[in-house]
């Protein structure tokens, strides 16, 4: 269906399947609500809603989900507020990929951890994606915020950054953030970032979610499902990748149902715990929903678009 009401309102609305918003290629229909302004993301978590970054750390139930996904639009995705200096206010659907080839190309250093990592800004700060040699919150400083239709701006220090992890207020959305970065050159930028290469060569090429579960302590759940000798177990079109234990791909029609038998196979074989480190939504154990902020009272309530400010880069407030 066409996005309908872009303009007035900020917001275009459009029942989409979420296959397609995902790396990983699965998962049923939703409507998703693009926002371009804060204003509209008030707006749009006025009711129940789950957000959605760059869906890459996300399993999605067949049936879809029945509550609104929100999404941050282009107004969110600018880049240029790196550059002016080693601290940037950048819009949290900013993907990293560009974000790190412009920081290299500008010798500001710090993000060369994240060196192939496909999110947006805000999902990589709340799962502090990262690798051993760096993670987003190394260089985060402070958020912006909706929070139950107000904007508030904490500092990183508050959001319980941790390996794969962060601890954000309840039915928050990142509008945008504030990094820093440290100035250096293009070319010691590239030699580290060679490194963070070097290290995810051998992870597969194919349609994936990134590693499908967190590394237990002291150990790397790959390693484990490798000499458990899973890899090649296949549930349907859902396969543990050949090249990387720790990776289910989608050879072309896998189901949320055929992954989620094929994490239980998982799970079930190798003898140390581990867990699931995508976000699921629609599934048993998964995410639930957010609360939205309304309804608001019936006398005297606010007209849509309560005056938050505009815009994906603009800091708001002091
Ligand atoms: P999504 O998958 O869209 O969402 C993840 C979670 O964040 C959801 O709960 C969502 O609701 C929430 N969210 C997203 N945006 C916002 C927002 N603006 N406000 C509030 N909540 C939000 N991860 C690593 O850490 N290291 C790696 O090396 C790595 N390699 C990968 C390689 C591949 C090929 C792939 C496909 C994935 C890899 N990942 C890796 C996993 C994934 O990229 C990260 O978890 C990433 O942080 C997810 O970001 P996203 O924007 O895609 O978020
Ligand atoms: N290993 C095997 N067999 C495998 C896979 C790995 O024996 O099939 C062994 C490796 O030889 C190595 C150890 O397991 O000794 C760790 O493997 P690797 O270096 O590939 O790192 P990882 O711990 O599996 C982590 C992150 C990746 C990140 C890489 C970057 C987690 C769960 N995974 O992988 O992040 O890209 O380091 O080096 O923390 C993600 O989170 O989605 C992700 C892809």
């Amino acid at each position: 269906m066409a996005p309908t009401d872009a303009g007035e309102r900020g917001i275009a609305v459009a029942r989409v399947r979420l296959a397609s918003l995902t790396t990983l290629k699965v998962g049923g229909e939703a409507e998703v609500w693009t926002c371009e302004r804060d204003d509209a993301v008030r707006e749009a978590t006025r009711d129940a809603f789950r957000v959605l970054g760059g869906g890459s750390n996300l399993l999605v139930a067949d049936a879809g989900v029945p509550e609104r996904v929100v999404r941050l639009g282009r107004a969110y995705a600018d880049l240029e507020g790196l550059g002016a200096g080693a601290d940037a206010w950048l819009g949290a659907a900013v993907p990293l990929p560009g974000l790190v080839r412009r920081a290299r190309h500008l010798g500001l250093s710090g993000l060369e951890g994240v060196l192939g990592v496909p999110a947006q800004l805000g999902g990589a700060i709340v799962m502090n994606a990262g690798t051993r040699f760096g993670e987003i919150g190394d260089v985060l400083q402070e958020v912006d915020l909706m929070v139950d239709g107000r904007v508030e701006r904490v500092g990183a220090g508050e959001l319980g950054l941790a390996y794969r992890r962060s601890a954000l207020p309840p039915r928050a959305v990142v509008l945008r953030a504030r990094l820093r970065l440290t100035p250096s050159t293009p070319e010691r930028v590239a030699a580290a970032e060679a490194t963070v290469d070097a290290a995810r060569r051998g992870q597969p090429k194919a349609r994936s979610a990134g590693c499908a579960f967190k590394n237990p302590p002291g150990d790397a759940a790959g390693r484990l499902i490798d000499v458990a000798g899973l890899k090649g177990t296949r549930v349907g079109d859902a396969m543990i990748a050949h090249e990387h234990g720790n990776f289910v791909i989608n050879l072309g029609a896998a189901t949320a149902a055929d992954v989620v038998a094929l994490l239980e196979r998982v799970q079930a074989a190798v003898p140390v715990a581990l867990e699931v480190e995508w976000r699921r939504w629609g599934l048993p154990g998964g995410d639930p929903p957010q609360r939205g902020w309304g309804p608001r009272p019936a006398a005297g309530s606010a007209p849509a678009g309560g005056g938050a400010p505009a815009g994906g880069g603009a800091p708001a407030g002091g």
